[in-house]
């Protein structure tokens, strides 16, 4: 592969106003609940962290460890269960915290299966949004910012594992 270098999209600043405008809107939507937070991993792990401190609800988290693009630039199309969560979400409030949602395919499959344990509720909250590239029709309830059809890193989101420490989201380009 040729030499790669990136450039900022979104700033740190940007990200964390966000995150604070988001969770006045789940502190709100969730004060009389006890919700439970499924953190889809890898990629979601720096959002899911700043997100969860500033949640005030009587909370429980779990993760699954998802994955589908098996460290390319492009979906491989399959997703694959590689740790499943262990709280048993039948008849509770479940919010999905997603770092990115592309063709929706992760999700698609996530939520069938999630829905198959009968929570009470399931929404999905996720950092990007790349709704252009969306081929099934699987939304989510809340996003933190729309972005073009590029391949972007940091924040958690990774290519090939490298570049998550970033603290904030960056396009990979190609020289
Ligand atoms: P989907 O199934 O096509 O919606 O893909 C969702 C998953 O693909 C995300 O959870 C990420 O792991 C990965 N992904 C999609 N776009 C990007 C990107 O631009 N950078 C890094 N990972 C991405």
């Amino acid at each position: 592969m040729s030499k790669e270098f990136i450039e900022t999209l979104i700033t740190k600043e940007m990200i964390d106003e966000k995150i604070d405008k988001l969770a006045k809107i789940l502190n709100e939507e969730y004060k009389e609940k006890r919700p439970v937070f499924i953190v889809i991993l890898k990629g979601a792990f720096i959002f899911a962290a700043n997100l969860l401190t500033k949640l005030t609800m009587d909370l429980r988290v779990d993760f699954m460890v998802l994955s589908s693009y098996l460290g390319e630039r492009n979906s491989s199309g399959k997703v694959r269960i590689e740790e499943d969560i262990s709280i048993d979400i039948d008849d509770e409030d479940v919010v999905v915290i997603e770092d990115i949602i592309d063709t929706g395919l992760t999700y698609k499959t996530l939520k069938k299966k999630l829905l198959a344990n009968s929570p009470r509720s399931l929404k999905l909250v996720t950092l990007l949004d790349k709704r252009s590239k969306r081929n099934v029709d699987e939304n989510p309830d809340f996003t933190c910012f729309v972005i073009d059809d590029l391949f972007v890193v940091g924040y958690g989101l990774d290519y090939k594992q490298r570049y998550r420490n970033l603290p904030y989201i960056a396009v990979l380009k190609e020289e």
